[in-house]
């Protein structure tokens, strides 16, 4: 299959928050081409439900949303990133304000929720639980206005273009033809990597290609084992893994074990409103001791015009399973939500790789450490995506009209020999071993039963695919490797990752795990980045 070569100035790979919100920043001066593997609108950033942190409210304050966030990451969080988080994370959204951003209002004044590990009241939300939906909806908006921005749609990027040691593009499959993209720069904003579980909150396009084919290209990934594990996703046989937002919990749902029992009190202080990772813990603990699936989340106390006001999208769905939120008693279990780790970037989302950006769900800038805070990736993704925006733009700046280097059509390899039927049972075997062998709890004898596993589809990672199926699988198993092998690393609990065998933190836990193509897994030092 030969392919035909496209040039821009800037290419970036995602469109959800943060890959919009760095288009943005790049539209006014240059030409930009935005890529999406599935319809625009198909992206993390269109289900997030409970809303963006923000330090706006009267109550709050820049400080005590750093401390929130540095205390939920539990040791790990890089101090300068957090603090730009924080403080540059006003004034963004109020920009999002200005640009139509609906957030909803008591009276005329914003209204602000809490969530787990949140000293403050300091959510915003938009139509009760579809506040990704709102923000999405305001930045395509933003970004079609500009003549500078062509965006293309179910545009798969199978691998980045790297010519001495700088990234020039990438090759994108499209309409079955494979394209050459150069550019001046590249950032990647592909998201997350939820779908390498089998129980997950993310949609069908987070498959870690980002992290795959950044990791091929010679970037350093960081932080891998760091998966966030959400506490409360429907459990229904018939049902997807749909989330039920911590802001319930945050407006007074608690969670109840099979027995009626509520049990978050016997597990931290702060009970249904503790850190994500203890919550979650509580949950696998109270389901091992009641031999139970799941748990409930009561909201039945609530006032129900209040509940279907509040959290309308999701009552209107449970109600296709039968469950009446304002009536019954919800089962949840649950789900890988969010990796921590990714593509290590700087404050201005430079990679190892020159011409090569990060942000988002992709990268690790360091802000959530070993364990994220509750809606903070919705603003990360809007101030770091600005900022590596901003970063490729004075890089560019930077090179000035030097030369570039031939341009090459882009040619596919043998193909692999894999059916269709092969490269899903794998898929779905690769999501059942992370799930259990790499999930939640982990332990030495578990995780080198998975890299055994993983060890048996080696070959597959060495192969072209001429399908999206199969090339994700190739991504899935790299990145699932990457997270094996940096568990296999820490020999210790922090955050979100916990070891059976080793429940401290272990010796030198200050220190951030690294992935480099020919270096393989390796320790960092504990101020990356
Ligand atoms: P995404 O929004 O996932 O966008 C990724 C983009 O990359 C997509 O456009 C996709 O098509 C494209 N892409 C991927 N691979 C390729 C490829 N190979 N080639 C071309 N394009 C590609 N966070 C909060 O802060 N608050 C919340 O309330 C919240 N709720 C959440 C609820 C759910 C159900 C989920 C799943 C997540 C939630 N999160 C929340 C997390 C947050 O939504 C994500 O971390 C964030 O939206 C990620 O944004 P992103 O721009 O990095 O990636
Ligand atoms: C939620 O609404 O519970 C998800 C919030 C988040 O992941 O930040």
């Amino acid at each position: 299959m030969d392919g035909s070569v496209e040039r821009t100035d800037f290419l970036v790979i995602g469109g959800g928050v943060a890959g919009l919100r760095a288009a943005i920043e790049l539209a006014p001066h240059a030409e930009v081409v935005v890529l999406t593997k599935a319809e625009p609108t198909e992206s993390s950033t269109g289900y997030a439900q409970g809303g963006v942190a923000v330090a706006l409210s009267d109550e709050d304050e820049v400080g005590i949303h750093y401390e929130d966030t540095v205390r939920a990451g539990d040791g790990l969080c890089k101090e300068e990133a957090v603090r730009v988080l924080v403080e540059e994370g006003p004034q963004y959204i109020l920009e999002l304000i200005s640009w139509g951003a609906e957030f909803d209002r008591e009276g005329s004044r914003l209204s602000f929720t809490k969530e787990a590990a949140h000293s403050r009241k300091r959510i915003l939300h938009s139509r009760g639980d579809s506040t990704g939906r709102e923000i999405e909806r305001v930045l395509i908006n933003k970004v079609r206005r500009f003549p500078s921005v062509k965006r293309y749609a179910f545009a798969f990027t199978l691998d980045l273009i790297v010519t001495e040691d700088r990234c020039i593009g990438a090759t994108v499959l499209m309409d079955k033809r494979l394209v050459n993209i150069y550019a001046k720069a590249v950032i990647l904003a592909t998201g997350g990597a939820g779908q390498i579980f089998s129980r997950t909150t993310n949609p069908p396009i987070s498959t870690g290609d980002g992290m795959a084919i950044a990791y091929r290209a010679g970037a350093i990934l960081m932080d891998m084992e760091f998966i966030q594990f959400h506490p409360t996703t429907l459990y229904h046989p018939s049902a997807p893994q749909f989330l039920l937002s911590e802001a319930m919990r945050g407006e007074g749902a608690v969670l109840r074990n099979i027995h009626g029992e509520q049990f978050m009190q016997r597990y931290h202080e702060m009970a249904d409103l503790a850190p994500r990772d203890v919550v979650t813990r509580a949950i696998i603990s109270e389901m091992v001791r009641t031999q139970s699936r799941h748990v409930y989340l009561d909201l039945r106390h609530l006032d129900k015009d209040f509940v279907k006001e509040r959290f309308p999208r999701i009552y209107s769905t449970c109600l296709q399973f039968d469950i009446d939120i304002t009536e019954d008693l919800i089962p949840v279990s649950p789900a890988a939500h969010y990796i921590m780790g990714g593509v290590r970037t700087d404050l201005d989302g430079r990679t190892n790789l020159k011409g090569l950006f990060a942000a988002g769900e992709v990268a690790c800038t360091g802000v959530h450490g070993a364990n994220r805070l509750a809606s903070n990736s919705l603003l990360e993704g809007i101030v770091f995506g600005a900022r590596a925006g901003k970063g490729a733009m004075r890089y560019v700046e930077a090179l000035g009209t030097g030369g570039y280097p031939a341009e090459e059509r882009p040619r596919l390899k043998e193909t692999a020999n894999l059916g269709i039927s092969e490269i899903e049972k794998m898929r779905s075997v690769l999501r059942r071993v992370m799930w259990n062998k790499v999930g939640i709890i982990r332990c030495e004898r578990s995780l080198v039963s998975a890299r055994r596993c993983l060890g048996e589809w080696e070959r597959v990672k060495g192969m072209n695919f001429d399908n999206q199926r199969g090339l994700e699988l190739k991504n899935m198993l790299t990145v699932a490797g990457l997270i094996v092998e940096s568990a296999l690393l820490r020999k210790g609990s922090v955050g979100a990752h916990y070891r059976s065998d080793f429940k401290e933190r272990g010796e030198d836990w200050q220190r951030h795990t690294l992935c480099q193509k020919d270096k393989g897994v390796y320790w960092g030092g504990s101020c990356e980045g």
